[in-house]
């Protein structure tokens, strides 16, 4: 059965878009998950038909972000909020120190929860510049000895998105890539860990991907619940419990699509070219539209920007919203106006929110 209603044009920053195509799959093969007679969410965790899935996503990712083998990929859950605690509680050992770049709020609600469990301190910091910009690779200030280095790879509420990694030696270095995972080619040996929430680039909410380099797992610390130590779903390849089996079979599709699609390089060129339609409207707005990032620090995920005013501000919203943009006001901490174009938001998405920011200008100029 296809889907009979109007698809809207979703720019949430996550939940977010899926592909159609994955949603239809999904749809069809619901109530009975390729002749098991019955849904893949009614499998056991521990038959075959699900260790098949599991075993599949674990192998599109791995292929798709070109993952080494000397790296564990797990599924987790309680959400990348949950890895701000995880990290330091495994990885910051007693008379080391940690440094946090603080390029927005999920940066400072990662440091938060850091402090809990040792000493902290800030490499770099753009807050007194609103998080307009990621600090430059020269800036930052960290220790050969430090137990690893923490950034925030696209920073979903200020719209910011790291171009290029710091290369940090022997310090590990760990990144929340909540935002941008899967959107770009990324060199994966050049990190410890990378996390991300599933909810944007990679399927529904629930599941948590976390990409970790072996070595690390020697240095951490034992004594923390058998739930929050990475080493136990090492360990069992994620099955210590009950996996979110139904969003892990969801990102598989998902991770499917992509490889349809022509895997990340095309991906990240269709990013780029949705993205530079929207940005364009606001560079050549002569000041209508004002970009909150600076240029070189934009992130091509999360397009944030204001209006002159809060009054054209709320008109834009409340037309858009008429017109069918769905998600495009900015996080209720900050504001403005906010367009997520992840992977699965289409390009015609982007080409009617970029043509009905030039007709609202026209109008209200
Ligand atoms: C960059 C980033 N990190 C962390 C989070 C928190 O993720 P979760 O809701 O999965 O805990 C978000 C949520 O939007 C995010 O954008």
């Amino acid at each position: 059965m296809k889907l009979d209603i109007q698809r809207t044009y979703n720019f949430n920053a996550g939940p977010s878009a899926l592909p159609l195509s994955v949603l239809e799959k999904a749809q069809a093969e619901l109530v009975n998950f390729r002749g098991t007679g019955m849904s893949v969410m009614e499998l056991s965790h521990r038959s075959a038909a699900y260790e098949e899935v599991h075993n599949l996503v674990k192998s599109r990712l791995k292929e798709l972000l070109s993952i080494p083998d000397d790296y564990e990929i797990l599924f987790l859950q309680g959400g990348a909020s949950l890895q701000f605690s995880m990290i330091p509680m495994n990885f910051l050992q007693s008379g080391k120190k940690a440094s946090y770049v603080m390029t927005g709020s999920w940066s400072e609600k990662a440091f938060k929860e850091a402090k809990l469990f040792g000493e902290v301190y800030q490499a770099a910091s753009t807050k007194e510049d609103k998080y307009r910009t990621i600090p430059k690779l020269s800036d930052l200030i960290f220790d050969q000895s430090d137990a690893y280095l923490h950034i925030t790879s696209s920073n979903t509420i200020y719209g910011t998105q790291w171009k290029v990694f710091p290369d940090t030696e022997n310090v590990p270095l760990i990144a929340d890539m909540s935002s941008d995972i899967l959107s770009r080619p990324i060199d994966v040996s050049k990190f410890a860990l990378i996390y991300a929430g599933a909810q944007k680039n990679l399927g529904p909410s629930g599941v948590t991907v976390v990409i970790i380099r072996k070595e690390l797992l020697e240095q951490a610390n034992t004594n923390i619940p058998t739930m929050l130590k990475y080493s136990t779903h090492v360990n069992n390849n994620s099955l210590y419990n009950t996996p979110p089996t139904f969003g892990i079979y969801m990102l598989g599709e998902v991770l499917g699509w992509v490889q349809e699609q022509g895997g990340i390089q095309e991906i990240a060129k269709r990013n780029e070219e949705k993205a530079k339609l929207i940005y364009d409207v606001i560079d050549q707005s002569n000041g209508f539209y004002i970009g909150h990032a600076d240029t070189d620090s934009r992130s091509l995920m999360n397009i944030t920007f204001n209006l002159q005013s809060e009054e054209l501000e709320k008109k834009f919203l409340s037309e858009a919203k008429k017109e069918g943009f769905v998600g495009v006001n900015g996080h209720r901490s900050i504001g403005g106006c906010r367009a997520s174009t992840y992977n699965a938001v289409p390009y015609e998405a982007c080409k009617s929110f970029s043509e009905f920011m030039v007709q609202f200008q026209k109008h209200n100029g």
